[in-house]
């Protein structure tokens, strides 16, 4: 017979189920100190490697996805040195130092192969095209989106609340008067800016913003809003509100907001709103948060929408259990809808959007909280749409634009996507609904919140400052 512990002894007397002596059942640790209490002495303070191997090397014995770093964690490699800590550390433990040992190795790696920075007029390198970084218009603050009308205005958002026109290449001074008023505190704004598919002929341009109220009983409280409206000269004019959440939904708090939107070919109107930093209501049909949305042009509620007879469901709701949904394109091609939303540490995600599926947020995610503790180890589920993929370390995805243009042929229908925290630009190519080929096409030129087609068939970008564009660096 094996031997026992004392404690295992005591509870195999006391028919005390073994599981609730073990670490499920204590509060869950921060994968940071874990490693340190646990795995340091072998792996090296900074996973470098010491009398065990290195865990930031990029080599990996038995494979370096999730699911064998969790076997080596929980099972070890005890005929070679390596404990096993299925005892000792919980599954969400183990989903935490998963994490954590991703990020470290995805850091390392990065300063092995640092990307691009290209500055004004160098030409960057890249795997299909090279490049070179224009600047367009500068002087802006915050750039959130942009639009480029059939008659050459060119459309931009800036976080803080305004909306900016360039006119034959210069930035009008004063931005356009008459939009309501932006709560712009966190991580609220006016977000994206998106034109009518007939706007020439109707001149409907769409908005979306954080929207406070400013009366009892929930006065204080955000959500996002979404309006239409038409320029007069440089006035918004003819404003109508196509989504505005019931009042008592709304949220305190800065956080979550989406605020993305998009056409398909039929003119139904998609878009997301953010859980508002309230991870279980993005899986409460109750709620507007959480949720992407589809609704007519005008506004009116689709007859054929996935939650119109469940009691109390917000008629708008298309799908549910996203958390941060920044990135929201239709595919020139496919008509799939793409859809990215910036989750916690390790759990930003791809997705592809379809009526009435449950993307998971809160309850499987392969991220953890950003101060080290899980969430969940339940990384997939039957019930859930699991994501096309994620990104471990995070990048903080903020923007998609997938390409249509010709000046850039290798390119053409791959999709790019601009990052906040890891201030990049990154090229995805999809075959079969797989990610077969990642680049980070550029890094290192500050904050992105959005990339756009240009009509000029460029790539448009959108720096802290300024809006550049991608021109084929032969030119
Ligand atoms: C007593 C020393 C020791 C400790 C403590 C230790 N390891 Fe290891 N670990 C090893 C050795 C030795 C190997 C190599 C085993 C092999 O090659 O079969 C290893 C292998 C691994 C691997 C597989 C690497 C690969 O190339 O596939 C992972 C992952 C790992 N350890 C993670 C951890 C984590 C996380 C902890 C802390 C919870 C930890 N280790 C604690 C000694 C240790």
């Amino acid at each position: 017979m094996r031997s026992m512990t004392l404690p295992r002894l005591l509870a195999s007397f006391l028919l005390v189920p073994a599981a609730l002596t073990t670490a499920a059942e204590q509060p869950a640790r921060d994968a940071r100190k874990i490693y340190a209490e646990f795995c340091a002495s072998c792996h090296g303070a900074n996973m470098e490697g010491g009398s065990a191997p290195s865990l930031v090397s990029g080599q990996w014995r038995y494979g370096g996805d999730d699911a064998a770093l969790s076997t080596s964690i929980r099972n070890g490699r005890p005929q070679n040195g390596m404990p096993g800590f299925g005892a000792t550390v919980s599954e969400k433990e183990i989903r935490g130092l998963v994490v954590f040992i991703n990020e470290q190795a995805g850091q390392a790696s990065s300063r092995r192969t640092p990307a691009p920075s290209p500055s004004a007029d160098t030409v960057a390198t890249g795997k299909l095209h090279s490049f070179r970084v224009e600047t367009v218009v500068s002087g802006l603050r915050e750039p959130y989106a942009i639009a480029f009308q059939p008659d050459g205005l060119v459309l931009i958002t800036e976080k803080r609340g305004t909306l900016r026109v360039v006119e034959k290449g210069v930035l009008r001074p004063e931005p356009v008067s008459g939009l309501p008023a932006v709560d712009s505190g966190g991580q609220g704004g006016l977000f994206d800016v998106v034109l009518h598919p007939d706007f020439a002929r109707n001149g409907w341009i769409y908005l979306a913003f954080s929207d406070q109220l400013k009366t009892e009983p929930n006065r204080g409280a955000v959500m996002t809003t979404l309006i239409r409206g038409r320029l007069k000269g440089n006035t918004w004019t003819d404003q109508q509100i196509i989504f505005r959440a019931p009042e008592e939904t709304f949220r305190h708090g800065g956080n979550h907001f989406g605020g993305r939107l998009a056409f398909d070919k039929n003119n139904f109107l998609f878009f997301s709103i953010g859980e508002r930093g309230n991870q279980v209501d993005a899986q409460n049909l109750t709620l507007p948060n959480g949720k992407i949305h589809r609704l007519h042009d005008d506004g009116r509620v689709p007859v054929d929408n996935p939650f119109l007879k469940t009691p109390g469901a917000i008629p708008s709701i298309w799908s549910y259990g996203h958390r941060n949904p920044q990135g929201l394109r239709f595919h020139p091609v496919t008509g799939e809808l793409w859809e990215h939303e910036h989750g916690p540490r390790g759990g930003d995600e791809l997705n592809i959007i379809q009526r009435g599926l449950n993307y998971g947020w809160p309850l499987a995610t392969f991220g953890m909280n950003y101060n080290g503790t899980p969430i969940t180890d339940v990384t997939a589920r039957p019930d859930i749409q699991p994501p096309i993929t994620y990104w471990l370390p995070s990048i903080a995805p903020c923007g998609l634009a997938i390409y249509t243009g010709d000046r850039f042929p290798k390119w053409k229908n791959q999709l790019f996507v601009s990052s906040l925290a890891a201030q990049e630009l990154r090229r995805l190519e999809v075959k079969d609904g797989k990610v077969i080929d990642q680049e980070i096409i550029f890094k290192g030129l500050g904050r992105l919140r959005d990339v756009a087609n240009g009509p000029d068939g460029l790539l448009y970008v959108l720096l802290q400052d300024r809006v550049a564009r991608l021109a084929p660096a032969a030119e």
